[in-house]
Protein backbone atom coordinates (compact mmCIF):
# COMPACT_ATOMS: atom_id res chain seq x y z
CA UNK A 1 0.00 0.00 0.00
CA UNK A 2 1.42 3.40 -1.11
CA UNK A 3 0.96 6.45 0.57
CA UNK A 4 0.97 10.08 -0.70
CA UNK A 5 -0.30 13.25 1.23
CA UNK A 6 -1.08 16.35 -0.87
CA UNK A 7 -2.79 19.70 0.08
CA UNK A 8 -5.41 18.99 -2.31
CA UNK A 9 -6.32 16.52 -5.25
CA UNK A 10 -7.65 16.84 -8.03
CA UNK A 11 -9.64 13.99 -10.28
CA UNK A 12 -9.60 14.13 -14.06
CA UNK A 13 -7.02 16.15 -15.77
CA UNK A 14 -9.57 17.67 -18.71
CA UNK A 15 -10.54 21.25 -19.04
CA UNK A 16 -11.80 21.96 -15.79
CA UNK A 17 -9.37 19.93 -13.34
CA UNK A 18 -6.25 21.79 -15.13
CA UNK A 19 -8.25 25.29 -14.33
CA UNK A 20 -8.28 24.14 -11.06
CA UNK A 21 -5.25 22.47 -10.38
CA UNK A 22 -3.26 25.70 -12.06
CA UNK A 23 -5.29 27.60 -9.93
CA UNK A 24 -5.06 26.35 -6.64
CA UNK A 25 -1.33 25.73 -7.52
CA UNK A 26 -0.60 29.19 -6.69
CA UNK A 27 -0.13 28.28 -3.09
CA UNK A 28 -1.29 25.33 -2.50
CA UNK A 29 0.79 21.71 -3.47
CA UNK A 30 -1.57 20.01 -5.59
CA UNK A 31 -1.79 16.74 -7.46
CA UNK A 32 -3.98 15.55 -10.66
CA UNK A 33 -5.10 12.03 -10.71
CA UNK A 34 -6.36 10.79 -14.29
CA UNK A 35 -7.22 7.13 -15.56
CA UNK A 36 -6.08 8.88 -19.06
CA UNK A 37 -2.10 10.36 -20.00
CA UNK A 38 -3.62 13.94 -19.29
CA UNK A 39 -3.60 15.16 -23.08
CA UNK A 40 -6.19 12.82 -23.82
CA UNK A 41 -9.16 13.80 -21.78
CA UNK A 42 -12.24 13.87 -23.48
CA UNK A 43 -12.12 18.33 -23.25
CA UNK A 44 -9.75 17.82 -26.24
CA UNK A 45 -12.48 16.25 -28.35
CA UNK A 46 -14.27 19.36 -27.92
CA UNK A 47 -14.75 21.09 -31.26
CA UNK A 48 -16.18 24.08 -32.14
CA UNK A 49 -15.79 26.76 -29.33
CA UNK A 50 -16.53 28.77 -26.31
CA UNK A 51 -19.53 31.10 -26.34
CA UNK A 52 -18.12 34.96 -24.61
CA UNK A 53 -19.76 38.04 -25.58
CA UNK A 54 -16.37 39.83 -26.69
CA UNK A 55 -18.27 41.73 -29.26
CA UNK A 56 -15.58 41.30 -31.73
CA UNK A 57 -17.98 40.84 -34.62
CA UNK A 58 -21.02 42.20 -34.08
CA UNK A 59 -22.30 44.18 -31.11
CA UNK A 60 -22.95 41.54 -28.44
CA UNK A 61 -23.19 41.56 -24.55
CA UNK A 62 -23.13 39.51 -21.36
CA UNK A 63 -26.79 40.08 -20.62
CA UNK A 64 -28.23 38.37 -24.06
CA UNK A 65 -25.20 35.98 -23.38
CA UNK A 66 -27.10 34.82 -19.87
CA UNK A 67 -30.80 35.56 -21.48
CA UNK A 68 -29.89 32.47 -24.33
CA UNK A 69 -28.58 30.45 -21.51
CA UNK A 70 -31.24 30.64 -19.10
CA UNK A 71 -33.91 30.49 -22.58
CA UNK A 72 -31.60 27.74 -23.99
CA UNK A 73 -32.31 25.91 -20.59
CA UNK A 74 -35.27 26.03 -20.62
CA UNK A 75 -35.84 28.33 -17.71
CA UNK A 76 -34.56 25.46 -15.16
CA UNK A 77 -30.88 26.90 -14.64
CA UNK A 78 -30.00 28.84 -12.13
CA UNK A 79 -29.72 32.29 -13.17
CA UNK A 80 -27.27 33.49 -10.16
CA UNK A 81 -24.84 30.95 -11.80
CA UNK A 82 -25.97 31.86 -14.82
CA UNK A 83 -24.84 35.34 -14.46
CA UNK A 84 -21.17 34.57 -13.53
CA UNK A 85 -21.04 32.34 -16.40
CA UNK A 86 -21.73 34.86 -18.87
CA UNK A 87 -20.20 37.86 -16.98
CA UNK A 88 -17.01 35.78 -16.31
CA UNK A 89 -16.37 33.82 -19.84
CA UNK A 90 -15.06 37.24 -21.37
CA UNK A 91 -11.91 37.20 -18.99
CA UNK A 92 -11.49 33.49 -19.08
CA UNK A 93 -11.26 33.70 -22.86
CA UNK A 94 -8.67 36.48 -22.88
CA UNK A 95 -6.81 34.46 -19.84
CA UNK A 96 -6.41 31.49 -22.34
CA UNK A 97 -5.09 33.76 -24.99
CA UNK A 98 -2.25 35.39 -22.55
CA UNK A 99 -1.51 31.97 -22.06
CA UNK A 100 -1.05 31.65 -25.29
CA UNK A 101 -3.87 29.90 -26.82
CA UNK A 102 -3.90 29.85 -30.75
CA UNK A 103 -7.28 31.38 -31.34
CA UNK A 104 -8.27 31.84 -34.79
CA UNK A 105 -8.84 36.02 -35.53
CA UNK A 106 -10.24 38.41 -37.29
CA UNK A 107 -8.20 40.24 -40.06
CA UNK A 108 -7.30 43.52 -37.73
CA UNK A 109 -6.02 40.57 -35.04
CA UNK A 110 -8.71 40.12 -32.37
CA UNK A 111 -9.95 36.84 -31.98
CA UNK A 112 -12.71 35.71 -34.46
CA UNK A 113 -16.04 34.71 -33.62
CA UNK A 114 -18.89 32.50 -35.13
CA UNK A 115 -22.35 31.58 -34.63
CA UNK A 116 -23.77 28.39 -32.55
CA UNK A 117 -27.02 26.83 -31.69
CA UNK A 118 -28.99 29.00 -29.48
CA UNK A 119 -27.23 32.16 -28.92
CA UNK A 120 -28.73 35.42 -30.22
CA UNK A 121 -28.45 39.36 -30.02
CA UNK A 122 -31.06 41.41 -28.47
CA UNK A 123 -32.52 38.78 -26.63
CA UNK A 124 -33.72 36.25 -29.59
CA UNK A 125 -33.62 38.68 -32.49
CA UNK A 126 -31.48 36.30 -34.38
CA UNK A 127 -28.28 34.55 -34.34
CA UNK A 128 -24.96 36.36 -33.13
CA UNK A 129 -21.34 35.77 -33.30
CA UNK A 130 -20.09 34.62 -29.96
CA UNK A 131 -17.95 31.61 -29.95
CA UNK A 132 -14.44 32.04 -30.13
CA UNK A 133 -12.70 29.26 -31.52
CA UNK A 134 -9.06 27.34 -32.49
CA UNK A 135 -10.70 25.83 -35.84
CA UNK A 136 -12.45 23.06 -34.51
CA UNK A 137 -9.65 22.20 -32.31
CA UNK A 138 -10.70 24.01 -29.60
CA UNK A 139 -11.19 21.72 -26.48
CA UNK A 140 -7.68 20.31 -27.91
CA UNK A 141 -5.65 24.07 -27.59
CA UNK A 142 -7.70 24.27 -24.19
CA UNK A 143 -5.75 21.10 -23.26
CA UNK A 144 -2.25 21.69 -24.40
CA UNK A 145 -2.07 25.51 -23.15
CA UNK A 146 -3.57 24.68 -19.48
CA UNK A 147 -1.43 21.15 -19.32
CA UNK A 148 1.68 23.58 -19.77
CA UNK A 149 0.70 25.94 -17.93
CA UNK A 150 0.38 23.08 -15.16
CA UNK A 151 3.74 21.86 -15.47
CA UNK A 152 5.22 25.42 -15.34
CA UNK A 153 3.50 25.70 -12.04
CA UNK A 154 4.51 22.72 -10.69
CA UNK A 155 1.61 20.78 -10.37
CA UNK A 156 2.34 17.23 -9.85
CA UNK A 157 0.88 14.57 -12.08
CA UNK A 158 -0.24 11.14 -10.85
CA UNK A 159 -0.91 9.45 -14.25
CA UNK A 160 -2.93 6.42 -15.69
CA UNK A 161 -4.18 6.39 -11.42
CA UNK A 162 -7.75 4.81 -11.71
CA UNK A 163 -9.57 6.44 -8.54
CA UNK A 164 -11.88 3.80 -6.80
CA UNK A 165 -13.29 5.32 -4.01
CA UNK A 166 -13.45 8.57 -2.09
CA UNK A 167 -12.60 8.67 1.93
CA UNK A 168 -15.43 10.66 2.89
CA UNK A 169 -15.84 10.23 7.43
CA UNK A 170 -18.49 12.50 9.67
CA UNK A 171 -19.40 14.99 7.05
CA UNK A 172 -15.46 15.76 6.00
CA UNK A 173 -14.05 14.13 2.67
CA UNK A 174 -10.26 13.19 3.43
CA UNK A 175 -8.87 11.79 0.28
CA UNK A 176 -9.19 8.91 -2.77
CA UNK A 177 -8.22 5.47 -3.03
CA UNK A 178 -6.80 4.87 -6.64
CA UNK A 179 -5.25 2.08 -8.45
CA UNK A 180 -2.01 2.49 -10.64
CA UNK A 181 -2.56 0.89 -13.79
CA UNK A 182 0.92 -0.08 -14.76
CA UNK A 183 1.32 -2.21 -11.54
CA UNK A 184 -2.42 -2.63 -9.86
CA UNK A 185 -0.89 -1.23 -6.62
CA UNK A 186 -3.43 0.40 -4.57
CA UNK A 187 -2.78 3.89 -3.77
CA UNK A 188 -3.90 6.20 -0.53
CA UNK A 189 -4.00 9.91 -1.54
CA UNK A 190 -4.67 12.27 1.88
CA UNK A 191 -5.73 15.55 1.67
CA UNK A 192 -7.39 18.98 2.70
CA UNK A 193 -9.52 18.85 -0.46
CA UNK A 194 -10.59 16.55 -3.16
CA UNK A 195 -11.94 18.23 -6.20
CA UNK A 196 -13.70 16.05 -9.06
CA UNK A 197 -14.00 16.87 -12.68
CA UNK A 198 -14.26 13.30 -14.22
CA UNK A 199 -16.46 14.93 -17.03
CA UNK A 200 -19.63 12.89 -18.21
CA UNK A 201 -21.21 9.55 -18.68
CA UNK A 202 -22.04 9.06 -22.62
CA UNK A 203 -20.97 5.53 -22.26
CA UNK A 204 -24.80 4.90 -20.83
CA UNK A 205 -25.81 5.52 -24.44
CA UNK A 206 -24.97 2.95 -27.73
CA UNK A 207 -24.36 6.26 -29.65
CA UNK A 208 -22.35 8.42 -28.20
CA UNK A 209 -19.81 11.16 -28.98
CA UNK A 210 -18.04 10.31 -25.68
CA UNK A 211 -14.94 8.49 -25.48
CA UNK A 212 -14.51 4.80 -23.86
CA UNK A 213 -13.23 5.91 -20.83
CA UNK A 214 -16.19 8.57 -19.88
CA UNK A 215 -18.30 5.86 -17.65
CA UNK A 216 -18.78 8.64 -14.50
CA UNK A 217 -16.43 6.66 -12.17
CA UNK A 218 -16.72 9.60 -9.61
CA UNK A 219 -20.29 10.77 -10.29
CA UNK A 220 -21.16 7.00 -9.09
CA UNK A 221 -18.27 6.37 -6.51
CA UNK A 222 -19.96 10.00 -4.77
CA UNK A 223 -23.30 8.67 -5.04
CA UNK A 224 -22.46 5.57 -3.28
CA UNK A 225 -20.93 7.81 -0.62
CA UNK A 226 -24.46 9.44 0.29
CA UNK A 227 -23.73 12.72 -2.63
CA UNK A 228 -26.75 13.50 -4.02
CA UNK A 229 -27.24 13.77 -8.04
CA UNK A 230 -28.93 16.47 -9.05
CA UNK A 231 -31.16 16.54 -12.61
CA UNK A 232 -30.28 13.55 -13.94
CA UNK A 233 -32.99 13.35 -16.17
CA UNK A 234 -31.62 15.76 -18.63
CA UNK A 235 -29.36 14.18 -21.09
CA UNK A 236 -27.95 16.09 -24.16
CA UNK A 237 -27.94 14.20 -27.52
CA UNK A 238 -26.32 16.77 -30.30
CA UNK A 239 -27.76 16.88 -33.17
CA UNK A 240 -24.73 15.81 -35.67
CA UNK A 241 -23.00 12.45 -34.85
CA UNK A 242 -21.74 10.97 -37.58
CA UNK A 243 -24.40 8.15 -38.69
CA UNK A 244 -23.56 4.74 -36.60
CA UNK A 245 -20.80 5.99 -35.11
CA UNK A 246 -21.78 9.22 -32.93
CA UNK A 247 -18.32 10.69 -33.78
CA UNK A 248 -19.35 13.84 -33.14
CA UNK A 249 -19.56 17.02 -36.28
CA UNK A 250 -19.31 19.99 -34.54
CA UNK A 251 -22.15 22.41 -34.34
CA UNK A 252 -19.91 25.31 -36.01
CA UNK A 253 -20.93 23.11 -38.94
CA UNK A 254 -24.23 24.41 -38.95
CA UNK A 255 -22.47 27.36 -37.63
CA UNK A 256 -20.25 28.04 -40.39
CA UNK A 257 -23.48 27.66 -42.59
CA UNK A 258 -24.05 24.20 -42.96
CA UNK A 259 -27.97 22.89 -43.49
CA UNK A 260 -29.57 19.65 -42.29
CA UNK A 261 -31.90 17.96 -45.30
CA UNK A 262 -34.22 15.16 -44.71
CA UNK A 263 -35.14 12.28 -47.47
CA UNK A 264 -36.61 14.93 -50.00
CA UNK A 265 -33.60 17.41 -49.85
CA UNK A 266 -36.18 20.18 -47.25
CA UNK A 267 -34.36 22.21 -44.96
CA UNK A 268 -36.30 20.77 -42.36
CA UNK A 269 -35.72 23.16 -39.13
CA UNK A 270 -37.83 26.03 -41.51
CA UNK A 271 -40.81 24.23 -40.19
CA UNK A 272 -39.60 23.59 -36.56
CA UNK A 273 -37.76 26.86 -35.75
CA UNK A 274 -38.10 29.51 -38.57
CA UNK A 275 -35.91 32.39 -36.74
CA UNK A 276 -32.69 30.21 -35.69
CA UNK A 277 -33.11 27.38 -38.04
CA UNK A 278 -30.64 24.91 -38.11
CA UNK A 279 -28.87 27.05 -35.09
CA UNK A 280 -31.85 26.41 -32.73
CA UNK A 281 -30.93 24.67 -29.48
CA UNK A 282 -29.82 21.08 -29.56
CA UNK A 283 -32.86 19.62 -27.60
CA UNK A 284 -35.21 21.36 -30.46
CA UNK A 285 -32.95 20.27 -33.51
CA UNK A 286 -32.73 16.52 -32.51
CA UNK A 287 -36.19 16.10 -31.65
CA UNK A 288 -37.15 17.70 -34.91
CA UNK A 289 -34.41 14.75 -36.70
CA UNK A 290 -35.92 11.99 -34.70
CA UNK A 291 -39.69 13.67 -35.98
CA UNK A 292 -38.64 13.16 -39.59
CA UNK A 293 -37.04 10.11 -38.94
CA UNK A 294 -40.41 8.79 -37.82
CA UNK A 295 -42.21 10.24 -40.07
CA UNK A 296 -40.64 8.72 -42.67
CA UNK A 297 -37.87 11.37 -44.13
CA UNK A 298 -34.80 9.82 -43.12
CA UNK A 299 -32.77 9.54 -45.74
CA UNK A 300 -34.14 6.36 -48.40
CA UNK A 301 -35.89 5.63 -44.52
CA UNK A 302 -33.62 4.99 -42.79
CA UNK A 303 -32.91 6.48 -38.77
CA UNK A 304 -30.38 9.32 -40.48
CA UNK A 305 -30.71 12.48 -41.98
CA UNK A 306 -27.92 14.90 -44.08
CA UNK A 307 -25.55 17.62 -43.21
CA UNK A 308 -24.99 19.46 -46.43
CA UNK A 309 -21.55 21.72 -46.49
CA UNK A 310 -21.27 21.04 -50.27
CA UNK A 311 -22.29 24.98 -50.84
CA UNK A 312 -19.93 26.21 -48.40
CA UNK A 313 -16.79 25.87 -50.45
CA UNK A 314 -13.52 23.97 -50.35
CA UNK A 315 -11.43 27.13 -48.29
CA UNK A 316 -14.20 27.52 -45.39
CA UNK A 317 -14.58 23.82 -44.97
CA UNK A 318 -10.51 22.95 -44.91
CA UNK A 319 -9.74 26.30 -42.54
CA UNK A 320 -12.78 26.28 -40.51
CA UNK A 321 -13.44 22.71 -40.26
CA UNK A 322 -10.31 20.72 -40.57
CA UNK A 323 -10.69 18.45 -37.90
CA UNK A 324 -14.39 17.06 -38.96
CA UNK A 325 -13.68 17.16 -42.23
CA UNK A 326 -10.72 14.63 -41.85
CA UNK A 327 -13.10 12.88 -39.31
CA UNK A 328 -15.76 12.79 -42.38
CA UNK A 329 -13.66 11.11 -45.20
CA UNK A 330 -11.83 8.92 -42.23
CA UNK A 331 -14.58 6.94 -41.03
CA UNK A 332 -17.28 7.46 -43.67
CA UNK A 333 -14.83 7.80 -46.84
CA UNK A 334 -16.42 10.83 -48.27
CA UNK A 335 -15.36 14.41 -49.12
CA UNK A 336 -17.57 16.40 -47.07
CA UNK A 337 -17.09 19.55 -50.14
CA UNK A 338 -18.57 17.43 -52.30
CA UNK A 339 -21.02 14.96 -50.93
CA UNK A 340 -24.22 15.09 -48.18
CA UNK A 341 -22.66 13.66 -45.07
CA UNK A 342 -24.74 10.94 -43.20
CA UNK A 343 -25.64 12.08 -39.28
CA UNK A 344 -28.21 11.03 -36.27
CA UNK A 345 -28.40 12.59 -32.96
CA UNK A 346 -25.79 11.14 -30.48
CA UNK A 347 -25.57 11.41 -26.69
CA UNK A 348 -23.10 14.05 -25.37
CA UNK A 349 -23.57 15.63 -22.30
CA UNK A 350 -25.01 15.39 -19.35
CA UNK A 351 -26.63 18.45 -17.44
CA UNK A 352 -27.02 16.91 -14.35
CA UNK A 353 -24.59 15.45 -11.81
CA UNK A 354 -22.73 16.13 -8.45
CA UNK A 355 -24.69 19.60 -7.17
CA UNK A 356 -22.42 22.51 -6.69
CA UNK A 357 -22.28 26.34 -5.30
CA UNK A 358 -20.52 28.66 -7.26
CA UNK A 359 -17.08 28.07 -5.67
CA UNK A 360 -17.51 24.11 -6.57
CA UNK A 361 -18.08 23.12 -2.97
CA UNK A 362 -19.97 19.51 -3.21
CA UNK A 363 -24.12 20.92 -1.62
CA UNK A 364 -25.74 17.41 -0.22
CA UNK A 365 -29.01 18.96 0.07
CA UNK A 366 -32.07 21.53 -0.94
CA UNK A 367 -30.68 23.89 2.03
CA UNK A 368 -27.24 24.27 -0.03
CA UNK A 369 -25.36 22.70 2.86
CA UNK A 370 -21.64 21.74 1.56
CA UNK A 371 -19.52 18.25 2.11
CA UNK A 372 -16.62 20.20 3.87
CA UNK A 373 -13.40 19.08 1.80
CA UNK A 374 -15.64 17.96 -1.32
CA UNK A 375 -15.61 19.67 -4.98
CA UNK A 376 -16.49 19.20 -8.21
CA UNK A 377 -16.36 20.82 -11.30
CA UNK A 378 -16.72 20.46 -15.33
CA UNK A 379 -19.17 17.81 -16.79
CA UNK A 380 -19.83 15.64 -13.91
CA UNK A 381 -20.66 18.30 -11.56
CA UNK A 382 -24.52 20.34 -11.69
CA UNK A 383 -23.63 23.89 -10.56
CA UNK A 384 -26.62 24.31 -12.07
CA UNK A 385 -26.08 26.44 -15.38
CA UNK A 386 -27.36 24.43 -18.19
CA UNK A 387 -31.14 23.27 -16.59
CA UNK A 388 -32.46 21.28 -18.95
CA UNK A 389 -30.74 22.07 -21.98
CA UNK A 390 -27.15 23.21 -22.21
CA UNK A 391 -25.84 25.80 -25.69
CA UNK A 392 -23.32 25.05 -27.75
CA UNK A 393 -19.85 26.34 -26.23
CA UNK A 394 -21.11 26.96 -22.43
CA UNK A 395 -19.67 23.60 -21.71
CA UNK A 396 -15.91 25.33 -22.41
CA UNK A 397 -17.22 28.24 -20.46
CA UNK A 398 -18.24 25.83 -17.92
CA UNK A 399 -15.21 24.35 -16.92
CA UNK A 400 -12.94 27.43 -17.68
CA UNK A 401 -15.29 29.83 -15.08
CA UNK A 402 -15.80 27.23 -12.10
CA UNK A 403 -12.49 25.21 -12.25
CA UNK A 404 -11.22 28.54 -11.64
CA UNK A 405 -13.60 29.26 -9.04
CA UNK A 406 -13.59 26.01 -7.63
CA UNK A 407 -9.61 26.48 -7.47
CA UNK A 408 -9.40 29.47 -5.58
CA UNK A 409 -11.75 28.39 -3.09
CA UNK A 410 -9.62 25.30 -2.48
CA UNK A 411 -6.56 27.38 -1.92
CA UNK A 412 -7.89 29.45 0.30
CA UNK A 413 -9.56 26.31 2.14
CA UNK A 414 -6.59 24.37 2.47
CA UNK A 415 -4.71 27.56 3.86
CA UNK A 416 -7.71 26.91 6.92
CA UNK A 417 -8.13 23.77 7.06
CA UNK A 418 -6.88 20.77 9.11
CA UNK A 419 -5.77 17.41 7.60
CA UNK A 420 -8.46 15.19 9.34
CA UNK A 421 -7.58 12.00 10.02
CA UNK A 422 -7.77 8.66 7.19
CA UNK A 423 -10.36 6.29 8.03
CA UNK A 424 -9.31 2.58 9.13
CA UNK A 425 -8.59 0.53 6.44
CA UNK A 426 -9.36 3.11 4.13
CA UNK A 427 -8.66 0.68 1.40
CA UNK A 428 -10.57 -2.22 2.32
CA UNK A 429 -13.92 -2.02 0.32
CA UNK A 430 -11.85 -1.84 -2.96
CA UNK A 431 -9.75 -4.21 -1.86
CA UNK A 432 -12.36 -6.77 -1.33
CA UNK A 433 -14.39 -5.32 -4.37
CA UNK A 434 -11.07 -5.60 -6.52
CA UNK A 435 -10.76 -9.62 -5.14
CA UNK A 436 -13.96 -10.07 -5.91
CA UNK A 437 -13.89 -9.36 -9.17
CA UNK A 438 -10.83 -11.07 -9.94
CA UNK A 439 -12.03 -14.57 -8.23
CA UNK A 440 -15.71 -14.39 -10.19
CA UNK A 441 -16.06 -17.82 -11.91
CA UNK A 442 -19.57 -16.96 -13.27
CA UNK A 443 -20.50 -16.97 -16.76
CA UNK A 444 -21.40 -13.33 -17.80
CA UNK A 445 -19.46 -11.12 -20.11
CA UNK A 446 -19.05 -7.28 -18.54
CA UNK A 447 -19.01 -6.53 -22.51
CA UNK A 448 -22.60 -8.29 -22.85
CA UNK A 449 -24.00 -6.68 -20.06
CA UNK A 450 -22.24 -3.12 -21.27
CA UNK A 451 -24.45 -3.59 -24.81
CA UNK A 452 -27.76 -4.48 -23.17
CA UNK A 453 -27.64 -1.72 -21.30
CA UNK A 454 -26.85 0.82 -23.78
CA UNK A 455 -28.89 -0.54 -26.20
CA UNK A 456 -32.26 -0.37 -23.62
CA UNK A 457 -30.92 3.74 -22.77
CA UNK A 458 -30.89 4.32 -26.47
CA UNK A 459 -33.73 2.95 -27.27
CA UNK A 460 -36.03 4.07 -24.55
CA UNK A 461 -33.90 7.18 -22.36
CA UNK A 462 -32.77 8.82 -25.56
CA UNK A 463 -34.86 11.86 -27.22
CA UNK A 464 -37.94 10.86 -26.73
CA UNK A 465 -39.17 8.82 -23.37
CA UNK A 466 -42.58 7.68 -21.79
CA UNK A 467 -43.37 5.78 -18.65
CA UNK A 468 -43.74 2.54 -19.91
CA UNK A 469 -40.72 2.51 -21.66
CA UNK A 470 -38.74 4.17 -18.64
CA UNK A 471 -40.73 1.39 -16.35
CA UNK A 472 -38.83 -1.44 -18.92
CA UNK A 473 -35.78 -0.02 -18.56
CA UNK A 474 -35.49 0.25 -14.72
CA UNK A 475 -36.76 -3.45 -14.58
CA UNK A 476 -34.04 -4.28 -16.93
CA UNK A 477 -31.10 -2.92 -15.68
CA UNK A 478 -32.21 -4.59 -12.33
CA UNK A 479 -31.47 -7.67 -14.24
CA UNK A 480 -28.84 -6.53 -15.58
CA UNK A 481 -27.45 -5.71 -12.20
CA UNK A 482 -27.93 -9.07 -10.78
CA UNK A 483 -26.12 -10.88 -13.54
CA UNK A 484 -23.15 -8.37 -13.09
CA UNK A 485 -23.07 -10.34 -9.65
CA UNK A 486 -22.32 -13.20 -11.95
CA UNK A 487 -19.39 -11.82 -14.36
CA UNK A 488 -16.17 -13.77 -15.15
CA UNK A 489 -12.78 -11.97 -16.53
CA UNK A 490 -10.24 -13.06 -17.90
CA UNK A 491 -7.13 -11.30 -17.32
CA UNK A 492 -6.25 -12.07 -13.76
CA UNK A 493 -3.04 -10.12 -13.73
CA UNK A 494 -1.64 -6.93 -12.30
CA UNK A 495 -0.37 -4.73 -15.30
CA UNK A 496 -2.82 -2.73 -17.19
CA UNK A 497 -5.71 -5.07 -15.75
CA UNK A 498 -8.68 -3.43 -18.10
CA UNK A 499 -10.60 -5.98 -17.78
CA UNK A 500 -11.06 -5.23 -14.23
CA UNK A 501 -11.55 -2.17 -14.65
CA UNK A 502 -14.32 -2.04 -17.41
CA UNK A 503 -16.47 -4.69 -14.73
CA UNK A 504 -15.83 -1.94 -12.64
CA UNK A 505 -16.63 0.61 -14.54
CA UNK A 506 -20.27 -1.11 -15.68
CA UNK A 507 -20.98 -0.99 -12.04
CA UNK A 508 -20.34 2.57 -11.97
CA UNK A 509 -22.58 2.83 -15.44
CA UNK A 510 -25.65 1.08 -13.94
CA UNK A 511 -25.43 3.06 -10.95
CA UNK A 512 -26.05 6.03 -13.27
CA UNK A 513 -28.44 4.85 -15.65
CA UNK A 514 -30.80 3.79 -13.15
CA UNK A 515 -30.86 7.11 -11.38
CA UNK A 516 -30.59 8.90 -14.70
CA UNK A 517 -34.19 6.37 -15.83
CA UNK A 518 -35.75 7.17 -12.39
CA UNK A 519 -35.51 11.06 -12.06
CA UNK A 520 -36.60 10.66 -15.75
CA UNK A 521 -39.84 8.68 -14.58
CA UNK A 522 -40.51 10.82 -11.68
CA UNK A 523 -40.83 14.17 -13.83
CA UNK A 524 -43.98 14.13 -15.53
CA UNK A 525 -43.53 16.98 -17.94
CA UNK A 526 -41.44 18.22 -21.28
CA UNK A 527 -38.78 20.63 -20.35
CA UNK A 528 -35.40 20.84 -22.37
CA UNK A 529 -33.93 17.57 -23.35
CA UNK A 530 -36.34 15.55 -21.11
CA UNK A 531 -39.00 14.92 -23.56
CA UNK A 532 -41.99 12.84 -22.33
CA UNK A 533 -44.61 11.88 -24.90
CA UNK A 534 -47.08 11.10 -22.05
CA UNK A 535 -46.58 14.41 -20.80
CA UNK A 536 -45.22 16.93 -23.63
CA UNK A 537 -45.90 20.01 -21.98
CA UNK A 538 -43.61 22.15 -19.66
CA UNK A 539 -45.45 22.29 -16.27
CA UNK A 540 -43.71 24.99 -14.31
CA UNK A 541 -46.34 24.95 -11.66
CA UNK A 542 -45.82 21.63 -10.43
CA UNK A 543 -41.66 21.09 -12.15
CA UNK A 544 -40.22 24.50 -12.00
CA UNK A 545 -37.61 22.88 -9.81
CA UNK A 546 -34.34 20.48 -9.53
CA UNK A 547 -34.25 16.81 -8.70
CA UNK A 548 -32.17 15.89 -6.13
CA UNK A 549 -31.64 11.68 -6.23
CA UNK A 550 -30.13 10.15 -3.27
CA UNK A 551 -29.01 6.29 -3.42
CA UNK A 552 -31.07 4.72 0.35
CA UNK A 553 -31.24 0.88 1.15
CA UNK A 554 -34.77 1.21 0.01
CA UNK A 555 -34.00 2.55 -3.30
CA UNK A 556 -33.21 5.93 -4.65
CA UNK A 557 -34.97 8.70 -3.60
CA UNK A 558 -36.04 11.84 -4.44
CA UNK A 559 -36.09 15.67 -2.57
CA UNK A 560 -36.26 18.83 -5.34
CA UNK A 561 -35.20 22.39 -4.50
CA UNK A 562 -36.64 25.79 -6.02
CA UNK A 563 -34.77 27.08 -9.18
CA UNK A 564 -33.21 30.39 -8.34
CA UNK A 565 -34.92 32.99 -10.78
CA UNK A 566 -33.64 36.60 -10.95
CA UNK A 567 -33.90 38.13 -14.00
CA UNK A 568 -35.89 36.34 -16.87
CA UNK A 569 -38.84 34.98 -15.97
CA UNK A 570 -40.74 31.67 -17.57
CA UNK A 571 -42.64 32.20 -20.70
CA UNK A 572 -43.10 30.52 -24.12
CA UNK A 573 -39.88 28.52 -26.09
CA UNK A 574 -39.84 29.87 -29.56
CA UNK A 575 -37.46 30.21 -31.61
O1 LIG B 1 -20.71 21.06 -31.67
C1 LIG B 1 -19.72 21.23 -30.99
O2 LIG B 1 -18.66 21.69 -31.42
C2 LIG B 1 -19.83 20.94 -29.57
C3 LIG B 1 -19.72 21.92 -28.73
C4 LIG B 1 -20.29 21.80 -27.39
O3 LIG B 1 -20.77 20.74 -27.02
O4 LIG B 1 -20.31 22.82 -26.70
Amino acid sequence: MMYHRHDAIIVGAGGAGLRAALEASATAEVAVLSKLYPTRSHTGAAQGGIGAALGNMEEDRWEWHMFDTVKGSDYLADQDTVEILCREAIEAVYELEHMGLPFDRTPDGRLAQRRFGGHTRNFGEGPVQRSCYAADRTGHMILQTLYQQCIKNGVRFFDEFHVLDLLIEDGGCRGVVALELATGDLHIFHAKAVLLATGGFGRLFKITSNAHALTGDCVAIAFRRGVPLEDMEFYQFHPTGIYKMGILISEAARGEGGILRNRDGERFMQRYAPTLLDLAPRDMVSRAIHAEIREGRGIGGKDYVHLDLTHLGRDVVEKKLPEISDFIRTYLGIDPVKELVPVQPTAHYAMGGIPTDVDGRVIIDEQNTPLPGLYAAGECACVSVHGANRLGTNSLVDILVFGRRAGRHIWRFVREADLLPLPFEPEAPIRSEVSRILEGTGRESVADLRRMMQQEMMDKTSVFREKAGLQEVLDHLEELRERSRKIRVQDKGHSFNTALLEALELGYLLDLAEVTVASALARTESRGAHYREDYPKRDDVNWLKHTLAYRTPNGIEFRYKPVVITRFHPEERKY
